[in-house]
């Protein structure tokens, strides 16, 4: 692993200056801190097809509900710092609130139709908080290429649609999830989790491969979801919702397909999700 130097920046005219030194390709890792593993595998794919990498840390308060938790999202900027160091990073834009969103902020960017369904339908406003402050980063960073993970399947797809339809001449690129070795996604909100929330967890990967396995043995998909529904809360998670999505992110029982997930257990909301591509027959 590289050390190189990292500028860190936390005003816009920062920001324009160190982007407008940059010559060849950028590729730009958008998060919310709380860097994990997961990241890394953004900014190292990031590292590889770019001359120049950028990462942004803010904390979106648009995209938290009023019972979510902004407040109590880990925080720890130091740290990520040296990771991104560790890993080849560039530049490290840190905007305040008061930057993102000065008094008189009036715009929204909203994706209709795949931000309907699945967290978008749980998270009422979330996908909007999404894709407005992912526009706004696109604006100020002026990226080629921009990385984000799969474990948030229905946000890359909105993403991807926003830089289309908008024009913004982004290379919306996504990596596969990192995962622990019991095969829990890494998430910034693992963090949250007891000891005992912790073992629980790996169930909701469990079962999710499990109903995968079924379908590919012919298993109907109704039966296989409703298996991984009722393992998945015997563990202790409520389920918001444990269904098939299509490429428009539409809930089907067609396949291929992405399975998709998500389920609390005590406080903590995890999400997941994994393909579904045999062909089942019925
Ligand atoms: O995936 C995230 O960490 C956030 O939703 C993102 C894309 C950085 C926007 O705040």
């Amino acid at each position: 692993m590289q050390t190189r130097p990292m500028q860190t920046v936390r005003t816009l005219p920062e920001l324009r200056a160190a982007r407008a030194a940059m010559t060849g390709r950028v590729a730009f890792v958008p998060t919310m801190g709380a860097l994990h593993a997961g990241h890394m595998a953004l900014v190292t794919a990031a590292r590889e097809v770019a001359d120049h990498v950028i990462a942004s840390i803010f904390v979106n308060p648009l995209q938290f509900g009023p019972n979510e938790d902004l407040a109590r999202y880990p925080r720890q900027e130091a740290a990520d710092a040296a990771l991104l160091v560790e890993h080849g990073c560039d530049l490290l834009w840190l905007p305040p609130v008061e930057v993102m969103y000065p008094a008189g902020f009036l715009t929204t960017v909203s994706v209709a139709k795949i931000d309907a369904a699945f967290d978008g339908a749980h998270r009422p406003g979330h996908f909007d908080g999404v894709a407005t402050v992912v526009a706004k980063l696109f604006g100020q960073v002026r990226p080629d290429i921009a990385l984000f993970g799969e474990k948030d399947w229905q946000q890359l797809a909105i993403i991807r649609r926003m830089a289309l339809d908008l024009d913004m001449a982004v290379d919306v690129r996504g990596v596969p999830t990192v995962r622990e070795a019991d095969g829990l996604a890494l998430s910034s909100r693992n963090a949250y989790l007891s000891a005992g929330e912790r073992t629980a967890a790996t169930e909701l990967p469990r079962a999710l491969n499990a109903a995968v396995a079924a379908i590919g043995r012919g298993e109907p998909v109704s039966l296989a979801l409703a298996a991984a529904r009722q393992a998945i809360a015997a563990a202790g998670f409520e389920i918001d919702y444990v269904e098939l999505a299509d490429a428009a992110l539409q809930p089907t029982e067609e396949l291929p397909a992405r399975l998709l997930a998500a389920a609390r257990i005590g406080t903590t909301r995890l999400i997941d999700n994994i393909p579904v591509t045999i062909r089942a027959s019925r």
